[in-house]
């Protein structure tokens, strides 16, 4: 199969991960036969340093042409250290979504069993934990207008705003999801204060009508944001509006100790991205010391959303488990005895090669 896909590396570490991505990219292109055409946009610092914007058209072009973006991160602290800056790297992620439609942002978090030691929370909350976010990404408090300031300047204000339709589309896509799962779904909202949560609850109270397999809970944000280290392993879906999501998703980052490992897909009607969820972590980048898992593991979420080719998603997760049992770990993962970047990509790559077929499984 020829897909066409468009690679945005973007700052910090992310250039480094995404080349590791792509060389598991090229095992699974050998081992299977498919052909990616791969075509390069620039964004966030990067995109601003050589043309003044952080979303250029040429890129969203090569978005737009593609069947799926692979993104690295974006962020450079020359732009947060700089309240005066004008254009700033972020802007350029939230056209992206805008322009792109990218309307869902899914998240999945699992622990690893050989991993349990370096979570911050006790071994027994973890083991087991497999659940995913579905946070809407285009909506709410981070587009709604009007927003600004009062002419005298002493008042600012934000809109959060959501229709029946925006709720609607994801929702469905979460309940897909449960259903390949473990038919929950948690709605976490805040309908005992906001209106936008009300309309929230009755929306995806009336699509789960739809869904009579799939069990539909509701929980306070706050109450989620408590349950999630209290007792992190009773999620299976859960599914949120984009402030809510942006903050637990963080939360749900940790839980397992290890950033490092976790993809996430930016899914719209047509087109799809991928990322890691670590951001561009500037401290090390160009050192060969970030972790390209989970870089890897977003390539892994492209092949299997985007391009149906679960065999070979599968294949990359085996990979990767098979590199965590062989503790071919960076420095994130094993502080005492660690492989850089490009030796873990290595593995990951020549694993691809040589695994038994895999045992095709849905993530
Ligand atoms: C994220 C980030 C972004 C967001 C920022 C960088 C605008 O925190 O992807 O979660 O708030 O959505
Ligand atoms: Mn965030």
């Amino acid at each position: 199969m020829k897909s066409t896909i468009a690679v945005l590396a973007g700052d910090g570490i992310g250039p480094e991960v995404i080349e590791q991505a792509l060389s598991s990219l090229k095992a699974i292109e050998v081992r299977f036969g498919h052909q990616f055409q791969l075509n390069y946009g620039l964004i966030g610092a990067a995109a601003i340093d050589a043309t003044g914007n952080p979303f250029p058209e040429e890129t969203k072009e090569i978005c737009l042409s593609a069947d799926a973006i692979l993104f690295g991160a974006i962020g450079d602290p020359k732009y947060d250290n700089d309240p005066s800056a004008k254009v700033r790297p972020e802007q350029g992620l939230l056209a992206m979504r805008k322009q792109l439609g990218l309307f869902a942002n899914v998240r999945p978090v699992k622990s690893y069993k050989q991993l349990l030691h370096i979570s911050p929370l006790k071994e027994d909350r973890v083991a087991g934990v497999d659940f995913v976010v579905f946070r809407e990404l285009t909506g709410g408090i981070y587009f709604g207008e009007p927003r600004g300031r009062s002419e005298d300047g002493t008042r600012a204000y934000d809109t959060c705003m959501y229709s029946v339709e925006e709720i609607t589309r994801i929702t469905k896509l979460a309940f897909a999801a449960a259903g390949s799962r473990n038919k929950k779904v948690t709605l976490v909202d805040k309908a005992n204060v906001l209106a936008t949560s009300r309309l929230w609850r009755e929306t995806v109270n009336q699509c789960a009508l739809d869904y009579p397999d799939i069990t539909l809970d509701h929980m306070f944000v706050d109450n989620a944001a408590m349950q999630l280290i209290q007792n992190p392993g009773r999620f299976d879906v859960i599914l949120t509006e984009n402030m809510f999501g942006d903050i637990i998703t963080d939360e749900a980052s940790v839980i397992t100790g290890s950033l490092g490992m976790l993809p996430s897909a930016s899914m719209g009607y047509e087109l799809s991205l991928f990322e890691p969820i670590h951001g561009s972590y500037p401290e090390v980048a160009g050192l060969n010391r970030a972790n390209p898992m989970a870089a890897i593991l977003s390539m892994a979420m492209m092949l299997e959303y985007s391009l149906s080719m679960t065999e070979e998603s599968a294949c990359i997760r085996e990979a990767v488990e098979k590199c965590i049992n062989e503790r071919i770990l960076t420095e994130d993962l094993s502080p005492d005895n660690s492989y850089g970047t490009s030796e873990v990509g290595d593995s990951v790559a020549r694993f691809i090669h040589t695994t038994a077929p895999a045992n095709a499984k849905s993530h």
